[in-house]
């Protein structure tokens, strides 16, 4: 069984990419709604919330698992991995498979994230190692815009106005944070014509694969968890895997 983390719908992007690439695995999801947002949370606060997380995966029988949320990453370092005597190989995170697709990229690159995800300093430092210094962008509150069914509009004047003062400084735009892909194409709609969009995604299922195939051939059954009722979460769901047969449970 795969376990899948995240503060709650953003993990779906990358779900959706590990459905198509693991079909046949068991996947159980969790998506802590009810600590949402992530991003404005101390360090230490996000240990905590994602031991919690490990331990309800480890519960529900996950043995390998994919971090699918960006701002718990520093928490992810090794003490926490021995904590819960998780091996490399049944972790999967988003800073290392992002980063190493950028190996051989001549590009100026920008991620924009969470504040937490900024602050820990994960993707400066993994960058750093292949001799690349990113530009950092902070979105402080996307995510929980996303998260709780804002606008469009509203969506889109926050990524307009935190991208105003970076422009002409990158050419690849790092959708660091999983919930920004739900509105890549408001990014599309904002970014300047030469700008690529990256959405980690796919790398990171790529690398899920390699270190879980074939070990997590199953009967590919789907379920969510989510720590608190979200109208919004269960319409992503539904938007996402329009074919999928999956189970929901709310947390009491
Ligand atoms: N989707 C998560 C991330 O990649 C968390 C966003 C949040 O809850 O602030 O960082």
């Amino acid at each position: 069984m795969i376990g899948i983390l995240d503060s709650g719908s953003g993990g779906l992007t990358v779900m959706k990419a590990i459905r198509e690439q693991l079909p046949s695995s068991d996947i159980v999801y969790f998506g802590d709604i009810k600590n949402a947002p992530y991003g404005s949370k101390t360090q230490r606060e996000l240990s905590t919330l994602t031991a919690q997380a490990m331990l309800l995966l480890r519960e529900r029988k996950a043995e390998r698992i994919v971090s699918a949320c960006n701002s718990v990453s520093a928490s992810l370092a090794v003490s926490l991995l021995d904590v819960f005597a998780i091996a490399p190989g049944q972790l999967v995170e988003m800073v290392g498979p992002t980063v190493g697709y950028f190996r051989n990229v001549e590009k100026r690159i920008a991620l924009c994230a969470t504040p937490a995800t900024v602050a820990a300093g994960m993707y400066e430092n993994a960058f750093h190692m292949i001799g690349k210094e990113p530009l950092s962008i902070p979105m402080p509150d996307l995510a929980a815009a996303i998260e709780f069914g804002a606008s469009d509009a509203e969506i889109k004047s926050i990524i307009e106005h935190t991208l105003a003062s970076f422009a002409g400084q990158f050419d690849v735009l790092i959708l660091a944070c999983t919930h920004y892909p739900l509105v890549q194409h408001i990014f599309a709609e904002v970014r300047g014509p030469d700008i690529m969009l990256f959405d980690p995604a796919e790398a990171v299922a790529a690398r899920a694969k390699q270190l879980f195939w074939p070990q997590e051939v199953a009967f590919g059954t789907t379920h969510f968890i989510i720590s608190k009722e979200s109208e919004h979460f269960r319409e992503y769901v539904r938007k996402l895997f329009p074919t999928l047969i999956y189970t929901i449970e709310v947390l009491p």
